[in-house]
């Protein structure tokens, strides 16, 4: 393997161009993590003081350690519902340069939207935010940790569902399955840039040539896979909906399925299905959120059907 941090290892440099193509962007950096994915983007297109449009309740302002404001300064504005918004948020949000406001850089999308339970933003949704930000002469990101399955959703490539976005990430070590990593594409100077950020950040890896090739796999083999987790998610759904402990929140979209319990928390929900081998994670206080993977084989997915069926408060 070659050094990274000297732009010597052919693996990951394969990796970094396979996905920008697959973005239709011209370059992309490998990152250790979504996060850093993330908080690259912000970096590298904001500075200290401006805004960001993103949308309520993102993994940015919900799970990233509050690192949009802690490493960036940056303010961010949510909107919309359920993991959608459109170009009229995006022009209510938007702060001007005028003197007294944190001027607007970026508007970030989250495709799919995790904590609305997979939500996916369609190609035509994003045409209407891209005008928006394109109008507004702002930046547009869009946070593709599970992009893969919003194409799989969709039947729509990637690179389709980010026509308009300045610059997109995606996880492979989500549904793709590969061990670790992410990859943030754009334009070339952006990526010179955001590569400063990623070793500021500590995250040049030098040997991690090996992790790549678990991306590179992943994007061979498992792309095509993806399309039995979106409809196991709908029969898990089904399944939930026809017991008296779980409420599915809306019809999924994508590989994720997020259930109101009722009659009892989502801790004493989440120790009951961990009993009968079947592990999910608290969305707060009486939401459950399950997702549906590669790993789950079919003889798993029917003892899961069974467990959400079978437990009770
Ligand atoms: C939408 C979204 N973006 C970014 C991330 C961050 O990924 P990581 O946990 O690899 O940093 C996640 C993680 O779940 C996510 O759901």
């Amino acid at each position: 393997m070659g050094d990274d941090v000297f732009g010597e290892d052919p693996t990951i440099r394969a990796l970094e161009l396979r996905v920008a193509s697959l973005l239709g962007m011209p370059d992309a950096v490998f990152t250790a993590s979504g996060t850093m994915a993330n908080q690259l983007a912000l970096m590298t297109h904001c500075r200290r003081g401006d805004s960001v449009v993103v949308p309520r309740n993102s993994h940015m302002v919900l799970f990233e350690t509050g690192a949009s404001a802690a490493i960036s300064g940056i303010q961010t504005f949510e909107v919309g519902e359920d993991g959608h918004f459109d170009g009229d948020h995006v022009r209510a949000a938007a702060r001007s340069n005028a003197y007294i406001y944190p001027p607007t850089r970026l508007v970030v999308v989250e495709n799919t939207h995790n904590f609305a339970g997979g939500r996916v933003t369609d190609a035509a949704r994003m045409s209407h935010i891209a005008e928006a930000t394109s109008a507004l002469g702002i930046s547009l990101h869009v946070d593709g940790a599970r992009l893969p399955h919003a194409a799989a959703a969709t039947g729509l490539s990637m690179g389709e569902l980010v026509v308009g976005a300045t610059s997109a990430s995606i996880c492979l070590s989500k549904g793709l399955g590969a061990p670790m990593g992410s990859v943030l594409a754009g334009p070339l100077d952006f990526i010179q840039t955001a590569r400063r950020y990623r070793r500021m950040l500590g995250g040049g890896l030098r040997q991690a040539g090996l992790m790549a090739a678990g991306g590179l796999f992943a994007l061979d083999h498992h792309m095509g896979d993806l399309r039995l987790d979106i409809d196991r998610a709908g029969e898990l759904a089904a399944a939930l909906s026809e017991t008296s402990t779980f409420a599915p929140i809306g019809q999924p979209d994508s590989n994720i399925v997020v259930a109101q319990t009722v009659g009892w928390d989502a801790e004493a929900a989440l120790a009951a299905l961990t009993d009968r081998g079947l592990r999910a994670m608290a969305f707060g206080a009486s939401r459950v959120r399950f997702v549906l993977h590669r790993d789950i084989t079919e003889e798993a997915f029917q003892a899961a059907l069974t467990a959400v069926r079978s437990v009770r408060p």
